[in-house]
């Protein structure tokens, strides 16, 4: 049977981030389900959850692994991902990173024209090519990674670039990205942004796969529709079809250009939970704004903040809240903070919540991507423990970190 939330607590503690295996593996093969096109490779964008016991379910599905930093690559080697299924998308990447990355063998992704030079003529003999179509997407404008105002990739237009760097030093982008940005319900963008990136994968002599990166959003807000994957599966299939007969076309090859997705979200967001735990709860008097009265808030205070989950505080994002213990009392409406001493440490704003107590414990929901893999030390409080249920099975997957620990760093 699963454990009771308050049995979690009592065992690892609070605040605890909880992630559901079960989940995590049904959508990894929901992914795999939508794509028809063969051969399709599935890729794991680490970034949104790199605890090896979640990113583990990937590799077992046979997912690939898209890292963006050394210790991103270095996570999937120790999961015993094969280096060939390893994709590292640089951005800014130093010279010293980028040795290390070819003595690992690992494929590095270009995110431009000036290191794909320096990778040729480091004797690199194969990569892949970021591009930016001009065209970005995602919930929010930090998180838009396409279009005039994005750091990445090299811009579509710059093929004839690639093509002569290829020339002069021999090296052969065998794979041709793409990743405009992350959250995204609809679609549109998205089947533009393929239609370009395919216009671009066209010019290139050596492609081993195309890659439309990730993305792909969840309903985070409870009005809030999940997206239609088996239609944007059979969107990028049809494409990516007609794209490589044409290519076969061109180049004279078989149909082996390989279709790459590489969500990061959409496979794990919604397995985990933050459970926190209720540590004050305080309304305000009403006071006055001139001659208008403002009416009195109530807080609600928990043991953890946006050094555990940004993502309220860093984008304005929604997370929905239950309240495990005292489900069942009166509707009130609230705000939701943390423990960190800063003003926007916020998680819910006017929140309906049945009225947390002392004590209660809160599940911050959908805080598997981008949770803990954003988690810091800020106002020197330790890291979250992490728990993992697969079924009957619950696991501890990363310790509670210590004020121990984090003294410990610091040459005294
Ligand atoms: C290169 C790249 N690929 C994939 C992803 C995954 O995005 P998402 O979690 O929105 O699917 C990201 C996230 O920013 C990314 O930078």
């Amino acid at each position: 049977m699963a454990p009771s939330p308050r049995d979690l607590v009592a065992r690892f503690g609070s605040p605890l981030y909880v992630y559901d295996l079960a989940l995590v593996r049904e959508r990894a093969r929901a992914l795999k389900r939508c794509i028809t096109y063969q051969p399709f490779q599935p890729v794991f964008a680490i970034k949104a959850n790199s605890c090896p016991a979640v990113a583990r379910v990937m590799v077992e599905e046979g997912f690939g692994v898209d890292a963006v930093s050394p210790g991103e690559v270095a996570i999937a080697l120790k999961l015993g991902v094969k280096p060939d299924l390893v994709i590292y998308t640089e951005n800014n990447m130093t010279d010293g990173e980028m040795a290390e990355a070819m003595a690992q063998g690992v494929l590095i992704n270009c995110g431009s024209l000036d290191r794909l030079e320096r990778l040729g003529k480091a004797g690199a003999r194969a990569c892949a090519v970021r591009f930016n179509p001009d065209i970005g997407d995602g919930s929010n404008e930090k998180i838009c990674t396409g279009g005039p105002m994005s750091k990445f990739g090299v811009h579509f237009t710059q093929v004839a670039e690639v093509l002569r760097i290829e020339r002069e030093t021999g090296i052969q982008v065998v794979g041709c990205h793409m990743h405009i940005g992350s959250g995204f319900l609809d679609a549109t963008a998205f089947v533009k942004a393929m239609g370009v990136l395919l216009d671009v994968a066209r010019q290139l002599p050596h492609l081993r796969f195309v890659d439309f990166g990730g993305g792909i959003g969840i309903p985070y807000r409870p009005d809030e529709q999940p997206m239609d994957l088996d239609a944007l599966g059979q969107k990028a299939s049809a494409l990516m079809a007609g794209f490589a007969d044409r290519y076969t076309g061109i180049h004279g090859r078989e149909r082996t250009v390989e279709l790459h997705l590489e969500p990061g979200r959409f496979l794990v967001a919604e397995s985990g939970t933050l459970i926190t735990t209720v540590t004050s709860v305080k309304t305000n008097p009403d006071s006055k704004d001139g001659a208008r009265t403002v009416k009195g808030r109530t807080y609600v205070g928990c043991d953890t903040g946006f050094n555990h989950l940004v993502r309220p505080t860093m984008y304005g994002a929604y997370h929905r809240i239950d309240n495990l213990t005292s489900g069942g009392a009166p509707l009130t409406t609230v705000d939701v903070v943390g423990n960190i001493c800063e003003s926007g440490d916020v998680f819910a704003r006017d929140r309906a919540l049945p009225m947390p107590k002392l004590g209660d414990l809160l599940a911050l929901r959908d805080a598997g991507a981008y949770g803990m893999t954003m988690a810091s030390a800020y106002n020197t409080r330790p890291l979250p423990a992490e728990v993992v249920i697969d079924g009957d099975d619950v696991r501890l997957a990363r310790p509670r970190q210590t004020i121990a620990q984090l003294l410990e760093q610091y040459i005294w």
